[in-house]
């Protein structure tokens, strides 16, 4: 027991579920281990997957031999980059045409896409003082850190039907519908929804569009699976580029990350963007200098190696092109082994039904399976997953999907 400090009022913290599961499974010495707990892409023989673009944009880096490579940014960050950041996001194409739009779009660069939600909601905290944040139950557990870090009141809307294992779009209407006032925030992902797998369909996202319109909410998009997700980066960003485009008298604002999508988890690149309305785009430099502000007294300026990367990829065709190829290798892997556990699920006939992990999305499935059938496949069988039931799919391999459909066969039937 740790003595009391004379000085802090600290009490021990509950350790981050997925890095506490993630040393358990280090720790664990069974050769037959597998790990489905952490959101990272593993091949097929469970190693990190350096994308070949970014070993190739790196390569040209050191080439490049910039002087200034460790030189610092502006406090908004890489300009440049966020150029870029932002038209992958929204969806521009160089038009001339676009200018007008672009000028409702305020850009920084952050830590990341935690950075991002994390900076957003301080700002949103400071300048708008939501009474509410509404956040999807479940969510990225992050979130609701995240989101207490900013003192905003936080509420939950439904979004998982158990019984049926699907989206609850009705829950989620009718709540934010009844109980949401007019200046509240609602977290969206916008695609890959974690821990559920599970996304609003375009109807959907129109729907809760018009509410958000009608209601006067204020959208907070986190987008975390730009590309990872469906393998195409504008699929993947139809919703955010659906409320910017049809609904141009709306205020809101993305986190966007570049871990998935490019392989750079530990590189720490994202971004922030504020979208203003049509009629307030003299807004936008405000905003930035608002958020530099914000950024100048917690981190003075986002790091700049990971987003060097993404700006040669992105600022070449072939590169870019070959990006998409990259991106594609990486979903159509998910893709297969979510189909290779249900069919294994199928061809033992484990009770119950298994269709949702072919039909969710991204780098999660959420199982339904229970705490206790989730802590049994752990302790008999060496395989970690989060209580919630939530599995990382990355995790599965053609050598361990059949040990794995084994393992959650043998539980489904004996442990409730
Ligand atoms: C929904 C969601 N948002 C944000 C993030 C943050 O990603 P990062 O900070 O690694 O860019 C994640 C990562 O798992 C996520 O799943």
């Amino acid at each position: 027991m740790a003595k009391p400090s004379t000085r802090l009022n600290v009490a021990p913290v509950p350790p981050d579920e997925i890095f506490a599961l993630n040393g358990a499974y280090g720790a664990d010495t069974h050769p037959q281990k597998v790990s489905l707990g952490v959101g990272v892409f593993r091949t097929d023989d469970g190693k990190p997957w350096p994308l070949p673009v970014v070993q190739k944009a790196e390569k040209e880096l050191v080439a490049d031999d910039d002087l200034f490579r460790h030189e610092y940014t502006t406090i908004e960050g890489d300009v440049p980059f966020l150029r870029l950041a932002r038209d992958l996001m929204f969806g521009f194409e160089g038009k001339d045409s676009e200018e007008e739009a672009k000028a409702r779009i305020a850009s920084v660069q952050t830590v990341a896409g935690t950075g991002a939600n994390h900076l957003g909601a301080l700002f949103l905290g400071h300048h708008m003082k939501p009474p509410t944040v509404w956040l999807s139950n479940p969510s990225w557990a992050n979130h609701m850190t995240i989101w207490e870090l900013a003192d905003v009141p936080r509420k939950t809307y439904p979004y998982y039907h158990a019984a049926t294992r699907s989206f609850d779009f009705d829950g989620m209407m009718s709540t934010l519908e009844t109980e949401a006032q007019e200046g509240d925030v609602v977290l969206l992902h916008a695609c890959a929804h974690n821990p559920t797998g599970l996304d609003p369909n375009k109807e959907q996202w129109v729907a809760i569009a018009d509410l958000c319109e009608r209601k006067n909410l204020f959208p907070f998009f986190d987008s975390a699976y730009q590309g990872f997700a469906s393998g195409s980066v504008a699929e993947d960003a139809w919703a955010v580029r659906y409320f910017f485009t049809r609904k141009p008298d709306m205020e809101m604002c993305v986190a966007q990350s570049f871990s998935k999508n490019f392989g750079l988890y530990g590189q720490r690149v994202g971004a922030y963007h504020y979208v203003t309305n049509r009629s307030s785009t003299s807004l936008r430099d405000v905003v930035v200098n608002n958020l530099c502000h914000l950024i100048r007294g917690e981190f003075s300026m986002g790091p700049r190696s990971g987003c060097s990367i993404v700006k040669k990829v992105l600022t070449n065709d072939q590169l870019t092109a070959e990006w998409h190829q990259d991106l594609q290798v990486m979903s159509s892997r998910i893709k297969s082994m979510r189909k290779a556990l249900y069919d294994e699920l199928s061809r033992l006939q484990t009770p119950g039904t298994w269709e949702h992990i072919v039909e969710q999305n991204g780098m999660f499935s959420y199982t339904g399976l229970t705490p206790k059938q989730v802590y049994a496949l752990k302790d008999q069988y060496h395989i970690y997953l989060l209580k919630s039931g939530r599995a990382s799919i990355s995790g599965l391999s053609q050598k361990n999907v059949a040990y794995v459909a084994h393992a959650i066969d043998n539980v489904v039937r004996n442990v409730n």
